[in-house]
């Protein structure tokens, strides 16, 4: 006789030892909703995922992202359930345990909000930080390569002393102090287009943000010759070791590129090559900073010192880098 239920029960057992093996085996597919420990690796395809982790995340949780890193040296993870508590958002959208680029650029869209933290429209930022102010900043015009709109960049003048007052003459690594708000200008046919801003972070990192031709803050830039995506494809040049002109040549003059002249089109004091190797500041980069400012105002203080111009204070800072006969 024909007796089914015997058939099904070991189908059932076969189901359920399957079941229960695959619970032991696969601890993470029962931890889907967000109360343990995720660990989403990180697969992005960059050369620093870990710097580049560590800039996004800190934006998150204020300490560069050390909450929510993990690493063993050789692979980075990062701690899904707990940017989810943060923030509401689920970065692993595709639910296969790690975080690649797509996912990245996502998560930076929804949590990285630099507008929170900072003005929301460039007037505001002027009047926060009277960055205008010939008295405050160190300014800088040039074409370079990030735009084909002429930039005036300028570097709060006390930052600038306090990172050129402590490099070490051993190792001169031009670091700017937290807090620093490093504006540039981008100008078009006598019109300003956007307004690109870098400010240094509690963690050291330097949070990226753009306003745009109305002065309001903008996800991207949006003159030529590309769009730039902030911050995501801020720091691929920042965090990058390509060299770029006319910082690269200087004090040469740099041929110009695919996209217009790229020079210095305000005086820029005559630097020796001495001080331009001294500082080697646009290919160490020390900071993320990619402009020359340090050797540009020490270029300036030397002018001032040979024309008897200058301050004690500023003395002792020439002093100190390169000894006393300067
Ligand atoms: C194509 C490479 C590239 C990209 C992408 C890029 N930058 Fe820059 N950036 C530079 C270079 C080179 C300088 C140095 C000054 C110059 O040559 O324009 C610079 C300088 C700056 C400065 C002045 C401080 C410094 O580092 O010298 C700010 C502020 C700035 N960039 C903001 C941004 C923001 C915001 C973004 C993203 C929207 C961005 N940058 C994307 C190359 C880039």
């Amino acid at each position: 006789m024909y007796t089914p239920p015997s058939g099904k029960s070991t189908c059932l057992s076969v189901l359920l030892a399957a079941m229960l093996l695959a619970a032991l085996v696969l601890p993470n597919v029962g931890c889907r909703s967000g109360s343990s420990a995720e660990a989403l690796v990180v697969d992005i395809g960059k050369r620093n995922p870990e710097q580049l982790m560590r800039f996004y995340l800190g934006a998150i949780d204020g300490v560069g992202g050390d909450s929510l890193l993990t690493t063993d040296g050789r692979r980075v993870a990062v701690r899904g359930d707990r940017i989810e508590a943060l923030t509401g958002y689920r970065a692993d959208t595709n639910s296969d345990g790690r975080l690649d680029w797509d996912e990245t650029v996502a998560l930076v869209a929804v949590t990285y909000r630099a507008g929170e933290r900072y003005p929301a429209t460039r007037d505001e930022l002027e009047a926060q930080t009277d960055y205008r102010n010939d008295d405050v900043s160190f300014t800088v015009d040039l074409q370079g390569t990030m735009t084909v709109a002429t930039r005036r960049i300028f570097v709060p003048m006390s930052a600038l002393r306090a990172a050129v007052a402590s490099v070490d003459p051993a190792n001169p690594r031009v670091m700017y102090p937290v807090s620093t708000t490093i504006v540039g200008e981008h100008w078009l046919d006598n019109a300003l287009a956007e307004t690109t801003v870098m400010t240094k972070r509690q963690d050291g990192f330097w949070d990226y943000y753009v306003y745009n031709a109305s002065g309001q803050l903008a996800d991207s830039t949006s003159t030529e010759p590309r769009p730039l995506q902030s911050p995501t494809q801020c720091a691929g040049c920042h965090f990058g070791s390509r060299t770029f002109e006319p910082e690269k040549s200087f004090p040469a003059p740099a041929r110009p590129g695919p996209d217009g002249p790229r020079q210095f089109v305000s005086d820029v004091p005559r630097v020796s090559p001495d001080v331009v190797a001294f500082f080697d500041e646009h290919r160490r980069r020390s900071d993320t900073v990619l402009g020359i400012y340090a050797t540009l105002f020490v270029g300036q203080l030397q002018e001032m010192a040979a024309a008897g111009n200058i301050s004690d204070s500023d003395r002792r800072i020439l002093a100190t880098l390169f000894g006393e006969g300067e």
